[in-house]
């Protein structure tokens, strides 16, 4: 056994069924059972004032296999019961092989064991298929991508529910297939992760959505090209209590991380990279989604760092670093006289360097619904283009957009303690719909200076300041 695992009791029930079992507990917090006769003197009541395990015969025999003497299970403790873990109960031989051949065992299910080759080369995707079925069905099964493979996939689904507890470890480098026609059955995703509870996804490894075929083709590079949606690198749909962390996600063929329809994620630590020029490479894209917290980030792309659109409410990001890219952006919303809802945001703690917006609201003309209680405080610009913009002109089609009398509704916003330096003489700039002016703006605290460190400018339309404290520049 690795030293990692620490042997907590050693005991023998002896005398009436010459049973001897061990018992450790592991770092998880998961417990595993050691036993001859595990299956025709199954192991399951806990006893014994948490001392050790008692026989009892109605643990599901058959689903485990004794062809060797020692039978290993995996399992929890709760209630004075023993649970035994699905169907990863497995036979090891005594004295133990190796660590190696227990890890491989220890309701991990690496995709290695599925097929997969993770060469660089070889589509694996039926092989991840396969993998996260068992590791989906099994209690506190973990979904492990190993540390040295590169793997190439096609467009895949991972689907809940899954036993709880369950786990994704991506140590690996993940790779996207790079052939279209790959795509053909849903060009807007590449992966997905979808009604799962109680996730995580972590590991240290990177997820790579090789966008550049598809760069070439977007009509904001090629202008020749018809304007088509191309795959979000990795989305989480319907997911509640998920944590995703410790994770490079890079070169994706649009988007680069969706949040869909989930409640109370966490996105931590996480590497975001693609080239400047990339086009609509967002960063991290919300939409529908309640109670998220996006913290320690370093997000490089070629469009929004981070987006936040309909639906979505108590979203709070902070210690993000953006750069290049277009900015941490409310919005769009309204497009195609849409209907949208974005409140209670809260950006706290960020740097912008070079990108091309700051802090942003964007709408289009013709949309209904609010963006509101929202609060950007605590944000150094370096060389940022509109370091804070609201913008209820939004236009980014392909046909010039005309006035219309409707607008998503702007409301109480504060910026507090924003400085730093504006790569344009306007510094910041609320352009804000006739009909439906921006109301209860808040400014306090506001030092942006051009980039030469000249005074910069504020262009201010439609817009009701409530409150402006200690700010340069100000609305005329
Ligand atoms: C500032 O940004 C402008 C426009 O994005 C760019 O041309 C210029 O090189 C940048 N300056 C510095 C010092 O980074």
């Amino acid at each position: 056994m690795s030293s990692k695992y620490l042997l907590l009791c050693i005991f023998i029930i002896c005398p009436l069924f010459l049973s001897s079992s061990i018992c450790f507990t592991f770092d998880s917090g998961e417990e595993y059972l050691i036993s001859p006769f595990a299956r025709s003197h199954p192991l399951r009541r806990y006893g014994n004032n948490g001392r050790g395990y008692y026989p009892n015969n109605h643990w599901k025999s058959g689903r485990y296999q004794s062809s060797s003497f020692w039978n290993f299970a995996r399992g929890r403790r709760s209630h004075g019961y023993w649970h035994p873990a699905g169907s990863d109960s497995i036979t090891l031989g005594w004295p133990f092989h190796s660590s190696a051949k227990a890890n491989a065992h220890l309701g991990l299910v690496k995709v290695d064991e599925y097929g997969a080759k993770g060469d660089g080369r070889t589509d694996d995707t039926e092989a991840f298929k396969k993998a996260w079925k068992v590791a989906c069905s099994s209690e506190r099964g973990v979904f492990v991508v190993p540390n040295n493979g590169i793997y190439h996939l096609k467009p895949i689904t991972f689907s809940g529910p899954c036993q709880s507890g369950f786990k994704v470890k991506i140590y690996g480098k993940i790779r996207a297939s790079k052939d279209p026609s790959d795509y053909e059955r849903d060009t807007t995703q590449w992966l997905v992760f979808e009604n799962l509870d109680d996730l995580r996804v972590e590991g240290g490894g990177s997820i790579n959505g090789n966008g550049k075929n598809w760069w070439s083709k977007s009509c904001k590079v090629d202008t020749s090209q018809p304007c088509k949606t191309a795959p979000t690198a990795v989305t989480f749909h319907n997911c509640n209590n998920l944590r995703v962390a410790d994770l490079t996600i890079k070169d994706a063929q649009q988007m680069h991380l969706t949040f869909r329809n989930c409640e109370n994620v966490r996105a931590t630590n996480l590497r975001v990279i693609a080239p400047e020029s990339s086009p609509n490479t967002d960063g991290i894209h919300v939409v529908g989604t309640q109670n998220i917290l996006i913290d320690n980030s370093l997000i490089q792309t070629g469009d929004d760092c981070v987006s936040i659109v309909s639906g979505s409410r108590h979203v709070e990001a902070t210690n993000i670093e953006c750069g290049p890219g277009h900015g941490i952006s409310i919005g769009s919303l309204g497009a195609d006289n849409s209907e949208d809802y974005v409140s209670d945001v809260y950006v706290h703690g960020a740097k912008l360097s070079g990108t091309t917006n700051g802090v942003r609201i964007k709408t289009w003309q013709g949309g209904s619904g609010y963006a509101k209680n929202i609060k950007f405080q605590d944000i150094v610009m370096t060389n940022v283009t509109n370091p804070i913009i609201i913008d209820q002109n939004y236009c980014d089609g392909e046909e010039h957009c005309h006035e219309q009398g409707s607008a998503v509704q702007v409301s109480n916003v504060v910026y507090q303690n924003i400085r730093g330096t504006s790569a344009t003489e306007i510094a910041m700039k609320f352009d804000c719909s006739k009909t439906h002016p921006c109301q209860e703006i808040s400014l306090r605290g506001i030092n942006l200076r051009t980039q030469l460190r000249d005074k910069a400018e504020a262009s201010c339309v439609n817009v009701e300041l409530q409150d402006e404290r200690m700010v340069s520049p100000n609305c005329p």
